[in-house]
């Protein structure tokens, strides 16, 4: 039976795959090169240093380290920027009832992401009360789809991972998700996600009965 929700942060709780998308984008054309959406579904759920290093690949360009360091920095302080003014509008559709469910019916939530921005965006989103633990980009080695966030989460809700839902809308997640021996459901569309056990458009969708359904 389902115990737990693992949830990814960006594009699955709050609306910030925007705003990483915006300031690769910036970053690119400063280095000349134009980068689509569909560029973008490459980044998702992947470690800034490894974003930085696909952006790259892209636009041809190859850097030493510390090149490599300041271009990430300037990124990140851009995302900061843009995350410094976010508040609980930008919590996505159906996010904050269906944690809201999860609490009230005794299913504990974690959180599973990269990101080492995550602590602002819960804090400033007012999502942090939600959650039994919190795993982010500060305590882990491995990037998805390494499983290693997953992982860490169940262990420290003490769930086995068979007891484990995640949701994602990466597909280095739902991969994560899949060798941490969990299911998952995707959060996007079906040519992204069609790897996760089930693929809605957003958290609107779920429900705390549709959960149970799973557990059949
Ligand atoms: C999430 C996002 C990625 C981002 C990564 C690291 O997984 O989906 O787009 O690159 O976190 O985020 P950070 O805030 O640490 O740069
Ligand atoms: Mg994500």
């Amino acid at each position: 039976s389902v115990k737990a929700c693992l949830f990814d942060l960006d594009g699955v709780l709050v609306d910030t795959a925007k705003y990483h998308y915006l300031a690769w984008k910036r970053l690119a054309e400063e280095l000349g090169f134009a980068f689509t959406e569909q560029d973008n579904e490459r980044l998702k759920g992947v470690s800034r240093m490894a974003s930085l290093d696909i952006l790259l690949s892209i636009g041809g360009i190859s850097l030493e380290e510390a090149a490599r360091l300041e271009l990430a920095e300037r990124k990140n302080n851009w995302y900061v920027d843009m995350i410094s003014k976010m508040d609980r509008s930008e919590i996505l559709p159906g996010a904050l009832e269906f944690l809201q469910e999860c609490r009230n019916n005794g299913i504990k939530v974690a959180l599973g992401s990269a990101s080492k921005n995550a602590m602002t965006i819960l804090n400033n989103t007012g999502l942090t009360p939600y959650f039994d633990a919190i795993i982010d980009g500060t305590k882990t080695a491995a990037a998805k789809p390494d499983p290693e966030v997953f992982t860490l989460g169940a262990a420290e809700l003490g769930v086995s991972p068979e007891e484990c839902i995640v949701f994602e809308d990466a597909e280095a997640g739902i991969e994560a998700a899949a060798r941490a021996g969990m299911r998952s459901i995707g959060i996007g569309s079906e040519e992204t996600l069609g790897k996760a056990n089930l693929v809605i458009p957003s958290l609107e969708h779920m429900s705390y009965r549709r959960l149970s359904e799973l557990q059949a």
